[in-house]
């Protein structure tokens, strides 16, 4: 692995590039299932399901073949207007069936970002072709991650992806991630004829495992119909059947006007994503004269879509949305039995199968470690050296692994972050 890891350091930029990682990288070269190996042999428990997205597990012969056979039969045509494949076609009616009932369009990227740049711009030109062009600003949360592309990060609310590329595009404003009210307050403070939309996560992933209460997005909802803002649900990590619903508004009755989906949907083995898109947010874009002039090169990928469909059919046999459900609800309850009174433990949370454990100084105030002791980068390291590959933001750490995993693994793992904890911060 030293060999690879120089040649790595000699040519390579990285996501999140930062010397010191990159220098104590995993080289990994296999994975089967819930298992991940590196290239000293060494095996870990996949946490994060690599980046959220490795729903259906590792080793999927089922979804190369899917791959090669369309690679084979059309490897690439374009998708621009004048143009469609088979695969696009069928991927879009199927999702029509899948997803909110008013969403019945699709139009794919090849990621998350992407897939939010995509919102966006449909936003926008959604209130220009409406007659009320002022309508141009985004509202979204603080803690939301939407990825990294210029206004993707502007609308991300996690201030560390910020600093090193101001400036942020203007006009994205951001507001605390869990009161509805903020919302109508920064609406009205802004002026209703200048926001085109709200975007927000269902829950929150990357920033925390931030599960909203119960009443949360239906009042989203009632505010973003008073004022004539677009709701567009990031469902980039929720989609799919990670909370233990298809897409998570279903839990709270809740449709958006714009659905960004991405990672669940090729289980992470295409680089695909995409937005669905309303009836009536359609209809206006199928009402203009001149084109809309919104492309990538990659917008329904044969392979990609080929890759989607495969990915479906597996999601719906192996009835995986029940099995993140199931899976999780035992993750979080093993969580709490083992984890619950650590009196460095704060809050233990999630929805479905994705969650998280929050380390703090004082359980009873929540009040925060200092930065510099680096509790959750510690328990990381600690929980990686006993086989446990996963992410923390500062001090939480977070679990989301393939709904595929075993009950044992669940146990595992478990374990596994137990020892870490109180090998870092006692017992
Ligand atoms: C909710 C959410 N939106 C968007 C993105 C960005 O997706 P990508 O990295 O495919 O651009 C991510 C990635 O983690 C995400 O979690």
């Amino acid at each position: 692995m030293d060999d690879l890891l120089a040649r790595d350091r000699a040519h390579l930029i990285h996501p999140q590039h930062d010397r010191a990682a990159c220098d104590a990288a995993h080289v990994w070269v296999k994975g089967e299932g819930s298992l991940l190996t590196d290239a000293s042999g060494a095996q870990y428990l996949d946490g994060l399901a690599g980046l959220w997205n490795v729903i259906a597990g590792h080793g999927r012969t089922e979804l190369a073949d899917a791959a090669r056979d369309q690679m084979i039969a059309l490897g690439f045509a374009s998708g621009y207007a004048g143009g469609s494949n088979r695969p696009a076609i069928e991927l879009a009616e199927r999702l029509a069936a899948l997803t909110y009932r008013s969403i019945n369009h699709f139009f794919f990227t090849s990621g998350g970002a992407e897939a939010n740049e995509t919102a966006i711009k449909i936003a926008r030109s959604f209130w220009k072709i409406r007659g009320t062009p002022g309508k141009t600003k985004v509202i979204s949360r603080e803690l939301g991650y939407h990825g990294v592309t210029l206004a993707a990060m502007s609308a991300t609310g996690l201030s560390a992806y910020w600093p090193r590329f101001e400036p942020r595009v203007p006009g994205f404003i951001h507001i605390p991630a869990l009161s509805a009210s903020e919302l109508e307050q920064a609406i009205l403070r802004e002026g209703a004829d200048t926001v085109a939309m709200f975007l927000a996560e269902p829950v929150q992933g990357v920033g925390g495992v931030v599960v909203p209460p119960d009443d949360y997005f239906p009042r989203v909802r009632e505010i973003c119909d008073r004022y004539d803002v677009l709701l567009a649900a990031d469902e980039v990590i929720t989609g799919f059947g990670r909370t233990g619903r298809m897409f998570a508004l279903e839990h709270w009755d809740v449709e958006p006007d714009l659905l960004q989906f991405a990672k669940g949907i090729t289980s992470g083995y295409f680089p695909f994503g995409g937005v669905g898109i309303s009836d009536e947010i359609a209809a206006a874009l199928d009402s203009e004269p001149t084109p809309w002039m919104h492309a990538f090169t990659y917008s329904a990928h044969p392979v990609g879509c080929a890759v989607a469909l495969t990915m479906l059919d597996i999601l719906e046999r192996e009835g995986l949305t029940a099995r993140a459900a199931a899976h999780g609800a035992h993750l979080l309850t093993r969580l709490r039995a083992a984890l619950g009174d650590h009196p460095h433990v704060g809050e233990i949370r999630g929805l479905g199968l994705m969650c998280a454990v929050e380390f703090v100084q004082d359980r009873d105030t929540k009040a925060a470690s200092p930065a510099a002791e680096k509790v959750g980068a510690r328990i990381n390291a600690e929980a990686q050296r006993r086989g446990l590959f996963s992410r923390n933001r500062a001090d939480i750490y977070m679990l989301a692994p393939p709904f595929v995993i075993t009950t044992e693994q669940i146990g595992q793992m478990v374990d596994i972050l137990t020892e870490s904890v109180r090998s870092v911060l006692g017992k």
